[in-house]
């Protein structure tokens, strides 16, 4: 048998008139599709294109090339690419359905997939047949309306005052203080809080500050670390919330610190509600029962919980189940180029619709480019963190910028 694949991506029309441009597209993919034996489906809704390719990979991929290369749509996203045994529309060197009911009656040939539901019916009840139903079903739409276009003003910054820079004083081993980088809530269109992140004395990053600490150590510093932060932070003049870390051996060994953090704040007049843990997902490996317990301990004195650096390593869909934090935040595998990425984008999707029915809020961290921001926004993401709305600022807690919203 070749080496049959299945290549299923969608795209959005660029034309006002899609329907009309179809049938130029289609009778040019019947002749070169049954030169290069590719057979498939093209599917027209609402101006979004969704295309099953299959045949010999190569042949494949050399027609993919050429309609990725096309004009007449934009934005075209792989939502899966992988072998199959058998084809599902071997009889069709390209079919076409569209969704508008006008179009199946005047264009000839159409094949009446949505209508009759014949066609998904005669189709094998694999992948390919699956994701036809989630785009008969409004799913794999692209939008283009605006939200993800690029603002042409630059970007306003939000209402919040720049602080001035305060030096940490007197410091205990390796010298460090912190960087705030800030946390945004799109839709309010304003800073919601700071993650403190830990920086040396010279601003080296928080890695090279952490090897530096003798193992021993490593419990002390972890407390120590966030006092200073609740202490400088407050004292640059904190407005919303304080996002602290937790370096992960510390985690499981025991309550981390929970009494000093409590006072720091105390002291500085933050309340527990201002404060959000941020755990790592390496900490429910140890020891998720001690874990369990202290995470406890802290949610009954106010603070929130934030499981950090969700869907990487160990920090699976169990996780919300377990703990029942407050909020997670979006690995960035997951966030990084996620506007033309399609599986990223349908467990983005899933994770939308379990955190909503939990309650549990998401912040899609390390946002970098305003198409990650857009598609993200226009799914409904409104927490966000990242380069794109604010750089971490070294003993300051900087503005964040908020990209524009079109639309
Ligand atoms: C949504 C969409 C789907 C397309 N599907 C196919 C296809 O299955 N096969 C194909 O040969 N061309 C397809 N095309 C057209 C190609 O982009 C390109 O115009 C065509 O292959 C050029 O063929 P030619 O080199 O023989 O002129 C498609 C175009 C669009 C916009």
């Amino acid at each position: 048998m070749a080496d049959l694949i299945h290549l299923i991506y969608n795209s959005v029309a660029t034309g006002s008139q899609p329907q009309q441009e179809v049938r130029d597209i289609l009778t040019k993919s019947r002749t070169n599709n049954a030169a290069s034996q590719v057979t498939g489906m093209l599917l027209l809704a609402e101006g979004s294109f969704f295309q099953v390719l299959e045949g010999p990979s190569a042949a494949v991929e050399e027609t993919f090339a050429r309609v990725c290369a096309d004009p007449r749509h934009t934005r075209v996203t792989v939502i899966i690419r992988e072998p199959i045994a058998r084809r599902a529309f071997s009889e069709w060197t390209m079919g076409l359905a569209s969704l508008t009911s006008e179009d199946l009656r005047s264009t000839e040939g159409l094949n009446d997939l949505f209508q009759s539901a014949q066609v998904l019916e005669a189709i094998d009840p694999g992948r390919a047949r699956k994701l036809l139903e989630a785009f008969k079903n409004g799913r794999w739409r692209v939008r283009l309306n605006g939200a993800l276009s690029v603002p042409k003003a630059p970007p306003p910054p939000l209402a919040e005052d720049a602080a001035d820079a305060a030096p940490r004083p007197g410091t205990v081993r390796p010298e460090f203080s912190f960087a705030f980088q800030p946390i945004v809530d799109a839709q309010a269109g304003k800073s919601i809080g700071h993650e403190a992140l830990v920086r040396g004395r010279h601003q080296e990053l928080a890695a090279e500050v952490l090897n530096r600490v003798p193992l021993h150590d490593v419990a002390d510093f972890d407390e120590d670390a966030r006092r200073v932060a609740v202490s400088l932070a407050a004292r640059l003049g904190l407005k919303g919330r304080l996002h602290l870390n937790i370096v992960p051996q510390v985690q499981s060994a025991r309550n981390p610190g929970l009494d000093s953090t409590l006072d720091a704040a105390r002291r500085c007049g933050l309340t527990p509600d201002r404060l959000v843990l941020e755990v790592k997902h390496e900490a429910t490996i140890a020891d998720p029962v001690a874990t369990a317990q202290w995470l406890q301990q802290y949610r009954e004195h106010g603070v929130l919980v934030s499981i950090d650096d969700f869907g990487s390593g160990h920090a699976g869909l169990a996780l919300l189940d377990h703990y029942q934090p407050n909020m997670i935040s979006l690995s960035m595998w997951l966030v990084r180029n996620i506007e033309s990425h399609g599986p990223r984008q349908a467990i983005l999707r899933g994770l939308m619709q379990t955190c909503g029915d939990l309650g549990i809020d998401i912040i899609a961290k390390g946002v970098e480019s305003i198409d990650e921001y857009g598609f993200l926004r226009a799914e409904g993401i409104t927490l966000f963190q990242g380069y794109l709305l604010g750089k971490p600022g070294f003993e300051q807690l900087p503005r964040a910028m908020l990209p524009a919203e079109a639309g």
